[in-house]
């Protein structure tokens, strides 16, 4: 199955100088769309960190809507993921309700492929950043998505895609990284049944194999003059 890859955009209208790409967000999105589209990809996914924080909240939201309003105008499903920004703008259960998602951690089969979304968005307490405020560098996967990711493993009679925002891959700066990650590379090499791991929320992106297991950062869309996003079959 081909799968279109967009992460990181960051988009805000009046950004500050040294992250003046961000306001391009809408225009690079319809460009990937429209690759994506040609491409015939059959579904898209957004690895999350769609808005960054304004000056108030009517502009987050609008900048919000902005987006979602232009991944409506295309014809394949797109999954969302939250990012670590995500939930500085939006509490509770609203980007859920906004993107259509239901709550994390859920799966949807696809093309004989179980693509399995998880959110890494919580602090050490094991309570999500919307509830106890944002630190980037905690990060980690609660328990309850442990067993669901475990369980899927087991279950799943298709090859499984993962999908967190935040890092799974060992060669990235630790701070990027899901905490005991190890553990979860380990999890995902013994069950033989995932060829990919995406993630964002590291701009510059990366790619490696380890243990059977290929881990992709996607780079993000507004970091660098380029517009990056991926289009894998996977
Ligand atoms: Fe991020």
């Amino acid at each position: 199955m081909k799968i279109g890859l967009f992460t990181d955009l960051h988009y805000k209208k009046d950004p500050e100088e040294n992250r003046k790409f961000t306001a391009l967000a809408p225009v690079r999105l319809k460009e990937a769309m429209e690759a994506f589209r040609k491409e015939k990809i059959d579904v898209a996914v957004c690895l999350g960190d769609i808005v960054d924080k304004a000056e108030t909240h009517e502009e987050e939201l609008s900048c919000w809507q902005e987006i979602l309003a232009i991944v409506k105008e295309y014809p394949f499903p797109c999954y969302f993921i939250p990012g670590n920004h995500d939930y500085e703008v939006m509490i509770g259960d609203e980007f859920c309700k906004t993107t259509g998602m239901p709550a994390y951690p859920f799966f949807v089969d696809v093309c004989d492929r179980r693509l399995l979304f998880l959110d890494a968005c919580y602090r050490y307490s094991g309570k999500r950043y919307d509830e106890e405020g944002m630190v980037w560098t905690e990060t980690m996967l609660p328990p309850e998505q442990i067993d669901f990711l475990k369980k899927n493993l087991v279950e799943s009679d298709n090859p499984c895609v993962l999908f967190t925002h935040q890092n799974l891959d060992k060669f990235l700066p630790k701070d990027y990284r899901i905490k005991k990650c190890a553990q979860l590379r380990r999890l995902l090499k013994k069950s033989g049944k995932v060829k990919y791991a995406f993630s964002g929320h590291f701009h510059d992106g990366d790619d490696h194999e380890i243990g059977g297991v290929r881990y992709v950062t996607v780079p993000s869309m507004t970091d660098t003059s380029a517009n990056n996003y991926m289009i894998m079959e996977v």
